[in-house]
């Protein structure tokens, strides 16, 4: 089974939008967007990395929130024509951002649009979100929360904790891959931006174990291993912007092959980034066995 990660591409335009006195937090987002955001993150980049990456022919893609600048509607709907050029919704599943649930009329928005991809039900969306393949289990998180101007934290709460426990107790005989926009591990990033019960989020990863955990947010590549109460080891990834350029470094996608093994899974990781000339290539690879 091959499983793409890409996250935070940052995709949508905000040049048709102008705040208005009812903006709140979203006017300086905008600002920010047009003064710096907008060469940060560059539709190019994006359409030159998943080429790249669709020539892979991934059976999945796993991506971990960030679509948006400020959570609009028209950011929705234009996020979702991109997703229906990527790949079927069955071949996706897709997790919030802070981006993207930006404001409080913004789930309203993905919900409409995103729905096939987010693989919930409109009216009564739960989270986590579970989707059995072949070889592996996909469990999607949404750690996204509307916050106060200046902070991006995330949150899971209690019972979204409790479900994931029994999600992942379920289908501890597969290859389980846990997704979520913010980063699960405390101390990544400022606490302005982390999210807020990472604590509780590392204690159950630790005693129900787990394959994977893919995370954005940081808009770096990042690398974690967490030893599990079994003795054995869950590998916690975080991916850079899909779309990023100019100072945000270059834009990347792992991806992830993983097949049975005699004791669990082997699992062979590729890290593809771009360069300053829109081809990829491959920066890091390894290999490991994980027992799912
Ligand atoms: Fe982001
Ligand atoms: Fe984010």
């Amino acid at each position: 089974m091959r499983l793409i990660h890409i996250t935070d591409p940052h995709l949508t335009s905000l040049d048709s939008w102008r705040p208005g006195p009812s903006a709140g937090k979203r006017w300086l987002s905008w600002l920010s967007w047009q003064s710096r955001r907008r060469k940060r993150h560059l539709q190019a980049r994006l359409t030159a990395l998943t080429a790249h990456l669709d020539a892979a022919r991934p059976d999945v893609w796993a991506i971990t929130g960030d679509l948006c600048q400020i959570g609009l509607e028209q950011e929705a709907r234009e996020a979702a024509a991109w997703l229906n050029r990527l790949a079927s919704a069955d071949r996706v599943l897709l997790v919030p951002g802070n981006h993207d649930l930006f404001a409080t009329d913004s789930s309203e928005s993905i919900l409409r649009h995103w729905s096939d991809w987010l693989h919930v039900d409109p009216a009564a969306p739960e989270w986590p979100v579970v989707r059995a393949f072949d070889e592996a289990t996909l469990i999607g998180l949404n750690s996204a929360v509307v916050t106060p101007l200046l902070k991006a934290g995330g949150r899971l709460g209690a019972a979204m904790r409790e479900r994931l426990d029994h999600a992942l107790e379920k289908s501890r005989d597969t290859c389980r891959v846990v997704m979520i926009h913010h980063p699960p591990l405390p101390g990544c990033c400022k606490p302005r931006k982390a999210l807020a019960d990472d604590r509780e989020l590392t204690e159950l990863l630790k005693r129900r174990g787990a394959a994977l955990v893919l995370h954005g947010h940081l808009h770096h590549n990042r690398e974690y291993r967490l030893g599990c109460s079994d003795g054995s080891e869950t590998a916690v990834f975080c991916t850079a912007s899909a779309s990023a350029a100019g100072s945000q470094g270059p834009a990347a996608a792992r991806i992830f092959d993983i097949e049975p093994a005699s004791c669990g899974y082997r699992v062979s990781m590729r890290l593809e980034a771009l360069d300053a000339s829109n081809r990829a290539h491959t920066i890091e690879n390894s290999e490991w066995i994980s027992r799912g």
